[in-house]
């Protein structure tokens, strides 16, 4: 049985021909998760957690958000001891889903340190409406509340005007990407179009650009990742991450004093662009399912990539960021307590076992090396003084 929503892409087919015929991947994943009216995250159709299309570490487990506001708050009271507050302080959430991490984060807060909370505004940056009503909906209480959580665009921003924490939890892994493909040897790039004859939308060849050129040349040069690989088969195809860079740069504009935590999964460039992985990480989601037909759904489905660690660290640096760390979720999240709180489970078995065992599997599935507990966490800085030295338990 097909559990997908019935494939009417009339919309889509509309924007194609508008296009003159064929469109990039990358203005196709732009438009399938973005558009206002149809996308799957820029209209709200996008449902997270374990009853919905797939889950993510903060609207799985209300432990994640837990563990990873005792990190945040580590860094703001070494970030207030030590004069970097004389700004209001932020936690900046990029995509903010249903509004789950954001909500956790509050309620840490709240019951462990009501005095910092005071000192903290937090801001959203979400560019779907659709989304945004799921934020207001979940974070309601607290803004009745009085709370100081304010929605921006980043271009609402002042250049060096946040002291705090940026949080991007799958949120780069949403980012359109470019898909490219060898022929020959030679790459191209990946468009879609709508067949000739039955109207369904299909990947045609196009040419690639300057940007994309230039971006796979520095990662020749400064990384020594070759595209297409060598011995790389006719066909071989990846995704080329071309917003990354601009995305960091543009966050790296607006902080003074600041900490940016980026989740998400990632390759190692060797194994992302070997010869053997030919078809990239590109991958939909739907009801916790993988559907292997990109083009099946389009609106209705997630769809995400894994990042590259070294261009995603590269270009951290080359911009100016310096790198804290990097670790895997399983093991940052087992030096902030997670082996606490399973234990703490025990005792809310004889309360209610349902609830107690779906807690128990929810914090196994955070730190299992094949679930989430693979996710890295990036940790970049960007501190006014040099050499500005910070503790961080989440690294090992
Ligand atoms: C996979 S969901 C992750 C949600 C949430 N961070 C979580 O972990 O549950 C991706 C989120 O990023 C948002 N998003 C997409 N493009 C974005 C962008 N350029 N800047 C900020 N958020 C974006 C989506 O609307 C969505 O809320």
């Amino acid at each position: 049985m097909n559990s997908l929503p019935a494939n009417n892409h009339e919309w889509l087919k509309r924007k194609i021909i508008k296009k003159g015929g064929i469109i990039s991947f990358h203005a196709f994943m732009n438009i399938v998760l973005n558009d206002p009216n149809n996308g799957y995250y820029g209209s709200g159709k996008a449902k997270l957690g374990s009853q919905g299309d797939f889950v993510t570490s903060p609207s799985m487990s209300e432990d994640f958000a837990f563990l990873l506001s005792k990190q945040i708050e580590e860094w703001l009271i070494q970030f207030n001891s030590r004069g970097l507050c004389d700004l209001k302080m932020s936690i900046v959430e990029f995509g903010a889903g249903d509004g789950s991490l954001i909500s956790g984060i509050i309620q840490y807060f709240f019951k462990n340190n009501k005095k910092l909370l005071k000192t903290i505004r937090i801001v959203i940056i979400e560019p779907n409406e659709g989304m945004i009503k799921k934020q207001k909906k979940k974070l309601e209480k607290y803004l009745k509340l009085g709370l100081e959580i304010v929605w921006k665009s980043l271009e609402e921003i002042k250049d060096k005007s946040l002291v705090g924490i940026i949080l991007a939890n799958e949120v780069l892994d949403a980012l359109p990407v470019e898909r490219i493909i060898n022929r020959k040897g030679k790459i191209y790039r990946q468009g879609v179009s709508l067949d000739k004859n039955s109207g369904k939308l299909m990947y045609e060849d196009i040419s690639t650009t300057k940007e994309l050129n230039k971006s796979i040349a520095i990662a020749q040069e400064k990384l020594s990742i070759s595209i297409p690989p060598k011995d790389a088969p006719e066909g071989w195809a990846t995704e080329w991450h071309i917003e990354d860079e601009i995305w960091l740069r543009s966050v790296y504009e607006k902080i003074n004093n600041g900490i940016l935590l980026i989740i998400d999964y990632a390759k190692e460039a060797k194994k992302y662009y070997s010869s053997s992985n030919i078809n990239g990480t590109l991958i939909s989601y739907k009801n916790q399912k993988i559907v292997s037909n990109l083009f099946a759904s389009p609106g209705n489905c997630d769809l995400t990539t894994h990042l590259c660690i070294e261009t995603l660290i590269h270009d951290s640096e080359t911009i100016g960021f310096k790198t804290i760390g990097f670790v895997k979720q399983g093991e940052a999240l087992l030096a902030l307590g997670l082996a606490e709180r399973l234990y703490e489970v025990k005792n809310e078995l004889k309360k209610d076992i349902s609830k107690a065992l779906s807690r128990r599997e929810a914090l196994l599935r955070l730190v299992d090396p094949l679930c989430l507990g693979d996710f890295k966490w990036f940790i970049f800085s960007k501190f006014q003084k040099e050499n500005f030295d910070i503790k961080s338990s989440c690294i090992f």
